[in-house]
């Protein structure tokens, strides 16, 4: 669309059933956010609309297996999630959940509209009910095997191993995921939405009419309008969505997939009166920012639900991304597979930007792309530290050294090529990175952005200012030479900062902290301007834009992902030992947090009115501490005199039998369940910690 009056942008709402991880920023958030800062910045009327996708089969069985209820999940997850965003600079206009009072009514009285027109087929069918847990088994509610692929674990209405798309019928041995009883057939009734009514729209829409979008999705919209299109069930055996809006239908409600980008539509109404005119008229550009296995939903179904109900913009675009795989494997939740949001923000605070960086300049726009650990410590280190950093770095502190900490002149009688090329690059750059972006394409944009700043190095490496500076004394003309150089590359870091904004915002506010300029000067206009800076005006100390990753910090990362590997269940064996099962995994930081240290036990004595306490002192070389311990019946207090144990030494204190106890000892069950020593042989030396 060509000059549209309005933006709506709108990035996929993610479910609230876990946190966000890395390749969600990478698959629609962050290109979503680079997009409307970037018009933002162009002072486009533009709404960023997104929330979470509260309801749904996941919601439900993730509450029945944590043994809570679907709204405290959902509750637990949306704020954490919100949290994760707003740490990431994605700035959305509002961000909204679906289980709010506004989305329930639009998105029950859109229903209803199409309910009325009877635009829905009313259908009874037979489908599969787990009689253990009296619930009927749509979609990933029953498991079985994939008839394409045999993969044993394939859902009901899709299997992940194959991608084939499925219905739980096709299914060969169900079994529910609830109880994993084999489901029987029972009568049930839903209303359809016969998309196959809207196939000839959809053809003319998509084929003729939006041949600019990307491959990827293109290529999926014409598959499923090769397929055929079939009526789809709009609704749900399930307590938990919104309720179905017609007279007896207790006990059903709306197909997540119907609701959820309804949502959009309810948080455009929940954020602003004026939402009609962005959901209703012609000249609105609407975009929908979404990863691939969204596509179907938002270019088929989605828009084939607005155009029944009528009066409402279809998508101009929807520049879905392909996944991003991590250290060279799918990312997977249920295995903990994943660099979570959350946890990213706690091990490198301060730095979303660099995360930022790294997963657009190696966004999966038009293929599936891997994150490593390793590349993102080489690209920080070697692009926004090394050739972004340092320019701005040298640049200020070369201002300081021999221009008096101000902008200089520009002396155009000396001007030579090399400065009028460096400053033609404003605009070039300025221009294609704003032709990229138009065009979905981050990754090249910011590819320009950053060679636009290796350009500077090397025109400043070329011009030397500071080996001009020796030969002020014999020649103090040359200042001039000086000023237009640093004229140029004080100009050039405005510039930067235009353009690095959408793509890397906190460093942009850093640079304009540097610059003493206001906000204002971002604005896109200014870009590829040459003369952004006055001359004369005085800047600040050059603060550091970026810090080197050193490898320690991404061993720790590798290590940590490796370890919270969770491991699929091992097959029983035989004879199985009898130990207690595992607790939870831990993380090496929570264990990191436990200080294990050497003592020899100075004196024992039983404990008054408790039969299996003892008393202890133990010496931990740099003090000698009173452990209560729960030893008496394993051992004699004068036995175990002189001998040494290890000691968990940073134990909050604790009373029992009104002794205060100051840490704890660890011993080992042996075969009749006796506590053993574990302590080194006796020549440990007190205090020191045990690794
Ligand atoms: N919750 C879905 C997912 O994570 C996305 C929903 S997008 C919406 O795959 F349009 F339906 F909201
Ligand atoms: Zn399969």
């Amino acid at each position: 669309m060509t000059n549209p009056k309005r933006y709506l942008v709108t990035a996929a709402l993610p479910y609230a059933n876990g946190p966000v991880h890395i390749g969600h920023l990478a698959g629609c958030y962050l290109p979503a956010d680079i997009y409307v800062r970037f018009q933002r910045a162009k002072k486009e009327d533009i709404l960023f609309i997104g929330g979470s996708d509260e309801h749904g089969v996941p919601i439900t069985i993730r509450a029945m297996k944590e043994g809570t209820t679907p709204q405290q999940v959902v509750d637990k997850y949306h704020a954490l999630i919100k949290e994760s965003f707003e740490q990431m600079g994605i700035s959305f206009d509002i961000y909204s959940r679906t289980s709010n009072q506004i989305h329930h009514e639009t998105s029950a009285a859109f229903f209803r509209k199409l309910y009325d027109e009877g635009l829905f087929e009313e259908k009874e069918s037979e489908q599969y009910y787990d009689e253990k847990t009296n619930t009927f088994l749509a979609d990933r509610y029953i498991v079985g095997t994939c008839p394409v692929c045999a993969n044993e674990n394939a859902y009901g209405d899709q299997c992940e191993k194959c991608g084939t798309s499925l219905s739980p019928e096709q299914l060969i041995n169900p079994r529910s995921t609830l109880s994993d009883a084999t489901p029987v057939k029972k009568k049930t009734r839903h209303w359809y939405f016969p998309l196959q009514n809207y196939e000839a729209f959809l053809k003319d829409w998509i084929v003729n009419g939006h041949p600019e979008w990307k491959n990827n999705v293109l290529g999926q919209c014409k598959s499923w309008l090769d397929n055929g299109l079939q009526s789809r069930a709009m609704t749900r055996d399930s307590n938990w969505g919104v309720k179905v809006p017609i007279e007896g239908a207790d006990g059903k409600v709306l197909y997540v997939w119907f609701d959820a980008p309804i949502g959009y539509i309810s948080a455009t109404k929940e954020l602003t009166d004026k939402w009609a005119d962005y959901w209703c008229q012609e000249d609105t550009k609407l975009v929908h920012f979404i990863g691939k296995d969204n596509i179907v939903f938002h270019c088929i179904i989605f828009p084939a639900m607005l155009k029944a109900h009528g009066g409402f913009v279809l998508p101009d675009n929807v520049p879905a991304n392909e996944f991003l795989n991590i250290e060279g494997e799918k990312v997977s939740t249920s295995r903990n597979w994943a660099v979570w949001v959350h946890e990213y923000v706690q091990d490198f605070p301060d730095m979303q930007d660099a995360l930022r960086y790294v997963l657009c300049s190696n966004a999966p726009e038009t293929k599936d792309n891997d994150f490593t650990w390793k590349d993102f410590q080489d690209k920080n280190n070697s692009e926004l530290v090394a050739i972004f950093g340092n320019f701005v770095n040298r640049t200020f502190v070369l201002m300081h050294k021999l221009c008096g900490g101000k902008v200089p002149a520009f002396h155009t009688d000396i001007a030579d090529d090399a400065d009028k090329t460096m400053m033609n690059e404003f605009e070039t750059a300025a221009k294609r990175v704003a032709e990229l972006i138009e065009q979905f394409k981050f990754r090249d944009a910011l590819f320009e952005v950053i060679d636009l700043a290796r350009k500077g190095n090397k025109y400043m490496q070329d011009k030397e200012p500071w080996i001009v500076a020796k030969s002020l004394a014999e020649k103090p003309e040359n200042q001039k030479l000086i000023d237009n150089c640093l004229h140029i590359c004080l100009q050039l870091t405005a510039n930067l900062s235009i353009l690095i904004n959408p793509f890397l915002p906190s460093i942009a506010q850093k640079m304009l902290y540097m610059m003493k300029v206001v906000d204002k000067m971002l604005d896109w206009e200014n870009a590829g301007k040459a003369k952004l800076l006055s001359v004369g005006y005085s800047l600040r100390e050059p603060q550091l834009l970026f810090r080197k990753i050193e490898d320690t910090e991404i061993t720790a990362q590798v290590e940590k992902l490796k370890s919270g590997l969770v491991k699929p269940a091992a097959a029983p064996v035989a004879e199985a030992p009898t130990s207690p099962a595992l607790k939870d995994t831990i993380q090496f930081d929570d264990f990191a947090k436990i200080d294990l240290r050497v003592g020899t036990i100075k004196s024992a004595e039983k404990v008054a009115k408790a039969d299996k306490l003892l008393k202890l002192e133990i010496d931990l070389g740099f003090e000698v501490r009173t452990v209560v311990s729960g030893i008496a019946l394993h051992h004699n207090a004068e036995e175990i005199i002189g001998k040494q144990v290890v000691v968990v030494a940073n134990l909050a204190p604790r009373k029992m039998k009104g002794i205060e106890s100051n840490g704890m000892i660890l011993m080992a069950e042996d075969a009749e369940g006796k506590l053993l020593f574990v302590n080194p042989d006796g020549s440990g030396k007190e205090g020191n910690t045990v690794n």
